[in-house]
């Protein structure tokens, strides 16, 4: 017989089923066990009765949990149940008995969970988190696709960085040469751009953060989008119709998900462009102001980057998702566009998520002039035989372009409303984190 999924038994009610998966949990009660039985698409409760078959009811009753079942029954409409159905079981094949699983339904520490990280990815929660991450990731495709941009790959083995010499990775390349990890693909988007108008990079990347906050992975995904002869008002408009869609797709797609996430979805219903867009200057004011309403513990200067409470406390001010740009040059990378009127501001957006989430997009409008990139290289030390293919893009065509990046998991994280981004990718990297 072929399987049915879980999710499809609804259309199979009064129908005889195969059912493939492995045992979530089960109890007994003198003449019956209910298997709560998962396949990866749902869980269902499938009851046995010992009055059926004695042979079938002693061997339900023995299964541990995690144990790989192949369940035969008929699906009965159920009010009482999540899915609204329930099996009544005939036949049980037992693929293998799993005992002493380690992940019991009882509360268990972090680093536990994330040392079996293999097996934790099984558990309701984390199969929500990883399907709405499915579906941000194709939430964003579909946008892009949409939106006439071509999917163009770029390198993970690099000669050089992108955002900055402090968190490289280094591996050997053969004898004698070095390669980085790549920590964005954008200079090489910059390369495709000039070719294909509308471009975009997909894939892992790279830092050696030593920071040890709920936002920082070592390896994340960034999608990367970049657009010829567009400015810093187009990076804005991309980066917010693309988040409007995923909240939409996220909203419209993972219900079930973010019920067994508990995630509040009023707040994603309310996130509706045009989102507020505010100067550096004025994003330095409110920290000001509210330090002094003693709304905040430390004082914000001009010139500093945000810590993690500053881009809370501008987000709460909106209550929505706000674009801060026009950033100060020295917190950011070498290849930003200067602002004409105050060349020490760069022409950079950061989209800051609510709910304390933080920046989930960076990016902004690429320096197009020769010289002023080549002195630019010269002050980050960064070896200018490296950057010549990149400063071709300035002697071939030069045109004004831009574009952004936004992290997978911190978007993830935030659509599902959990605390930590090391939960949102299915085997996390972090400082002290390379195993399962
Ligand atoms: O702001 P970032 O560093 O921008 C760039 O890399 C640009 N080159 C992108 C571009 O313009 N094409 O990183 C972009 C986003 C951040 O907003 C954040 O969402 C995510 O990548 N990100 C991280 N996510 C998890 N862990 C980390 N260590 C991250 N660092 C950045
Ligand atoms: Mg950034």
């Amino acid at each position: 017989m072929n399987q049915t999924y879980i999710n499809e038994l609804k259309n199979h009610i009064g129908e005889e089923v195969t059912l493939k998966g492995w045992l979530y949990n089960a109890r007994s009660s003198g003449k019956l066990v209910f298997l709560q039985l998962r396949d990866g698409t749902g869980i269902v409760q499938c009851v046995v009765f010992k009055g059926n078959s004695e042979e079938v009811f002693e061997k339900a009753k023995a299964l541990g949990q995690e144990s790989s079942l192949i369940v035969h029954g008929s699906v009965k409409a159920d009010e009482r149940s999540p899915i609204g159905v329930e099996v009544d079981v005939k036949d049980v094949e037992v693929l293998q008995n799993a005992t002493d699983y380690p992940i019991t339904p009882k509360e268990h520490g972090t680093e536990f969970l994330m040392d079996n990280r293999h097996l934790w990815i099984r558990s309701k929660k984390q199969n929500a988190v990883l399907k709405v991450r499915h579906t941000v990731v194709k939430a964003t495709r579909d946008f892009l696709d949409n939106n006439g941009f071509i999917l163009a790959d770029t390198p993970i083995f690099t000669p050089a960085a992108c955002e900055g010499t402090t968190t490289l990775f280094e591996v050997d390349y053969f004898e004698d040469d070095k390669a980085y990890l790549t920590q964005s693909g954008q200079l090489y988007n910059e390369a495709t751009a000039a070719s294909l108008g509308r471009s975009y990079c997909f894939g892992p990347v790279f830092r050696a953060e030593k920071s040890k906050t709920r936002r920082h992975l070592t390896e994340f995904w960034m999608v990367e989008p970049e657009m010829a002869y567009a400015h810093l008002d187009d990076v804005m408009n991309l980066g917010e119709g693309l988040l409007n869609f995923i909240v939409d797709k996220v909203l419209n797609d993972r219900q079930e998900e973010l019920k067994v996430l508990e995630r509040d979805v009023s707040r994603l219903e309310a996130i509706k462009a045009p989102f507020p867009r505010v100067h550096y200057d004025d994003a330095v004011k409110l920290l000001q102001e509210g330090f002094q309403k003693g709304e905040l513990e430390n004082n914000f200067e001009w010139g500093g980057d945000f810590g993690a409470p500053d881009e809370t406390y501008i987000s709460k001010q909106y209550d929505a998702p706000v674009f801060v740009h026009h950033f100060p040059a020295v917190i950011k990378a070498f290849y930003f566009e200067r602002d004409k009127d105050r060349p020490e501001l760069v022409l950079g957006a950061d989209l800051l998520a609510p709910e304390g989430y933080g920046e989930i997009i960076g990016g902004g409008e690429r320096a197009t002039d020769l010289e002023f990139l080549e002195k630019q290289i010269e002050e980050h030390n960064l070896p200018k035989e490296s950057f010549e293919w990149y400063l071709d893009l300035r002697r071939f065509g030069s045109v004004p372009h831009a574009g952004f990046g936004m992290g997978v998991e911190r978007c993830t994280a935030w659509m599902c409303g959990i605390e930590h981004v090391r939960e949102t990718i299915p085997f996390p990297r972090m400082l002290y984190r390379l195993k399962p």
